[in-house]
């Protein structure tokens, strides 16, 4: 069987779906924003990374659901801010209007803000043993803060990163670590040993990479149909980007090197990986 786990992608959603934050009258209008853009069919590559290392090493999906919940609302406040008007200035996300758009740029901020809030909430109800569960939070809060995915986007909104080992080091901040982390969660609830982790963590660091580049080859051979985002965003922004300091051709050769080498790890590692070879194919693949 290849293909996405669309078993595990379900299991997601309906989680998402059921998640409430507030009975509060009041502050209804910011929770129907948050909904609004967590709720409108993201892939959910992160929640499902999370299950599928969980299945890997022992852990049945179900039993993450917080944490890998957690994961997908740190993601959605990502997208929320970085589609505003001070950032990328994107109108559409997931095939429809960004949250600015739709409510108004202050209640898209505090929509953004409130995901974070609510998801370190999640992490830190997820079942398991306090000291490993804690373990995972700090994994998942330290991918998110200056030294991952916000520090990642500074350097992305300020700096111009022309060379190629600095536009890798800024892809693997903005967006690695965030999806390594939706790895390293899972391995750290399950308590593994550093050496058997070792592979599984090699494979997250490439697979993150892996992702960020073939987002900038979709931002300019895909449709925003398919994308349910604009295409020719980095373009119009004149965003250094694998594509831009590269060529199409030369990145999609870096892409398939990093695939290869997402692989190679993984084929290290000791546990059920199918599923996780499942979705490093899909992320290679995927045109939306
Ligand atoms: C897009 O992420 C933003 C990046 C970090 C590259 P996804 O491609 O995972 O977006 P959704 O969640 O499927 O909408
Ligand atoms: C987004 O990078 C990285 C984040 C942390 C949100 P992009 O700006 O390339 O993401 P898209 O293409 O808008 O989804
Ligand atoms: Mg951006
Ligand atoms: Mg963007
Ligand atoms: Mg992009």
């Amino acid at each position: 069987m290849g293909g996405y786990p669309d078993d595990l992608q379900r299991l997601v959603e309906d989680h998402l779906g059921r998640l409430t934050y507030s009975r509060r009258d009041a502050t209804a209008g910011l929770e129907e924003a948050m909904r609004y853009s967590l709720l409108a069919g993201g892939k959910r590559i992160r929640p499902v990374l999370c299950l599928a290392t969980g299945r890997a090493v022992g852990i049945d999906p179900p039993e993450l659901l917080d944490i890998s919940s957690a994961l997908e609302l740190i993601h959605t406040y990502s997208l929320i801010h970085d589609d505003l008007p001070c950032m990328d200035d994107d109108d559409l996300r997931r095939g429809r209007p960004t949250s600015h758009v739709a409510h108004g740029e202050d209640v898209a901020i505090l929509a953004g803000d409130a995901l974070f809030a609510e998801a370190v909430r999640l992490a830190c109800v997820q079942p398991g043993r306090p000291e490993r569960v804690l373990a995972a939070v700090r994994e998942i809060t330290a991918a998110t803060g200056v030294d991952g995915m916000v520090g990642g986007q500074y350097i992305d909104v300020t700096g111009e990163e022309r060379d190629p080992g600095a536009l890798r080091r800024l892809h693997s901040l903005k967006t690695g670590r965030l999806i390594a982390a939706c790895v390293g969660a899972a391995l750290a609830i399950a308590g593994l040993s550093p050496e058997r982790q070792a592979p599984y963590r090699r494979f997250a660091t490439e697979l993150g990479l892996l992702f960020q580049i073939v987002d900038d080859i979709l931002d300019v051979t895909g449709s925003e149909e398919e994308l349910g985002k604009p295409s020719g965003s980095d373009a119009r922004h004149g965003k250094v980007t694998y594509v831009s300091l590269h060529g199409v051709d030369r990145a999609r050769e870096l892409a398939a090197e990093s695939h290869r080498a997402a692989l190679a790890a993984l084929a290290e590692a000791a546990g059920e990986t199918d599923t996780l070879r499942r979705i490093a194919d899909f992320i290679f693949t995927r045109t939306s």
